[in-house]
Parts: C-alpha cells; sequence; structure tokens
C-alpha cells in the first residue's frame, strides 16, 4: 500500500547531465591508466546513472551488478543489509568503481564495500548521484558525490518509491497528501 503523494522536481535532467559529464571527466582522470576499471552498480536504484555514467567513461570498462537489499516498500531504512545477487566476477586485484544511488543512513554502501574490500580489489572507489549527509549513521568515504541533498525523500532518475517513478528524468521529492 503506498500513499497518495505529489512530487516536487528538485534536480532537472539538465542540471544532472551536467554533474553526471563533470563526475566522468574526474573518474577519467583518476583511474587514467587502468587496465581495467570494474564499475559495479548497486541495483536497481543506479541502473539510469549507471548508464548514463559509464558511457562518458574512457577507459577499459566492464560493468557488473550487485543488489542489496534496502527499504521494503516503504520510506524507512532497515540497518540489516543483506545481498540479494553478487557480482558474476572476481575483483581481486582490479579497480572497481562502486556506483550507488543514494547515501542515506550509509548502511548499504558500508556493507557492500566491506564484502568488495574482502576481494582484495586493487582501488575501491564510490561514487554516488545522491548523499543525505544529516541522515549518515556510519562513516562512508565516497569520493565523488554528484549532490548532497536535505533530508527529503526523493525519486526519479532510477530512483523509486514503492517501485514507481524510477523511470522519471529528473529527481524530485515525494510530498504525502495525508
Ligand atoms: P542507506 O543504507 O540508508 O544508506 O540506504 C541506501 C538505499 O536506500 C539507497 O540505495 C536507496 O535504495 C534507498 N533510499 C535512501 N533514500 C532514499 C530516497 O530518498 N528515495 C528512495 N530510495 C532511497
Amino acid at each position: 500500500m503506498t500513499r497518495d503523494y505529489t512530487i516536487k522536481p528538485m534536480i532537472t535532467a539538465d542540471r544532472i547531465a551536467a554533474r553526471v559529464e563533470a563526475l566522468a571527466a574526474e573518474i577519467n582522470a583518476y583511474f587514467a591508466g587502468t587496465e581495467k576499471l570494474v564499475v559495479v552498480g548497486l541495483l536497481r536504484g543506479s541502473y539510469v546513472f549507471i548508464a548514463d555514467l559509464a558511457r562518458k567513461l574512457e577507459l577499459p570498462v566492464e560493468v557488473d551488478f550487485i543488489e542489496a537489499s534496502s527499504y521494503g516498500s516503504g520510506t524507512e531504512s532497515s540497518r540489516e543489509v543483506r545481498i540479494l545477487k553478487d557480482l558474476r566476477s572476481p575483483i581481486e586485484g582490479l579497480d572497481v568503481l562502486v556506483v550507488e544511488d543514494i547515501v542515506d543512513t550509509g548502511h548499504t554502501l558500508k556493507h557492500v564495500l566491506k564484502l568488495l574490500a574482502s576481494r582484495k580489489p586493487n582501488r575501491l572507489e564510490v561514487c554516488a548521484l545522491l548523499s543525505k549527509p544529516s541522515r549518515r549513521e556510519v562513516e562512508i568515504r565516497a569520493r565523488w558525490i554528484g549532490f548532497e541533498i536535505p533530508d527529503e525523500f526523493v525519486v526519479g532518475y532510477g530512483i523509486d518509491y514503492a517501485q514507481r517513478n524510477r523511470n522519471l528524468p529528473y529527481i524530485g521529492a515525494v510530498e504525502f497528501s495525508d
């Protein structure tokens, strides 16, 4: 059951595109000369971001995905994180870039990073599209953040509320009617 809501635009598609371009330029420079960069998308929220970002990378890129459980159909983060789908390929000795939609409390990313670090990659970095710093419960080292946003529940550009609104081309804040 979802509540009635409207969506208030927060970040336009043009602003997102410009920021993705700038992030990609920084990532290209940082990983210049790499033999292989494994770009790991955290499903499902990162699928639009990773598609746009990966196409701006001028590096030998492989794309893989990992899925961790997060919210059910509500808006409260659960502390317990489970891996629902693991990577297809080993990452030992490789450069890895984890692409996340939102860092909220930080629990999901912390869990995923711990798991990936245990597999001994060469470099392990994070690029998150959005971050809500005021919500953080555990410290996360993300080298690249697209936008810092206030504590509002957002949708669009791959991000959902109860699996809806992922296909919005912009990012908007959910405003509940009741
Ligand atoms: P964390 O473990 O609390 O950092 O939560 C991370 C995950 O919760 C994100 O990858 C999203 O899937 C989800 N999430 C956090 N904030 C929002 C939001 O505002 N809208 C939709 N999903 C969110």
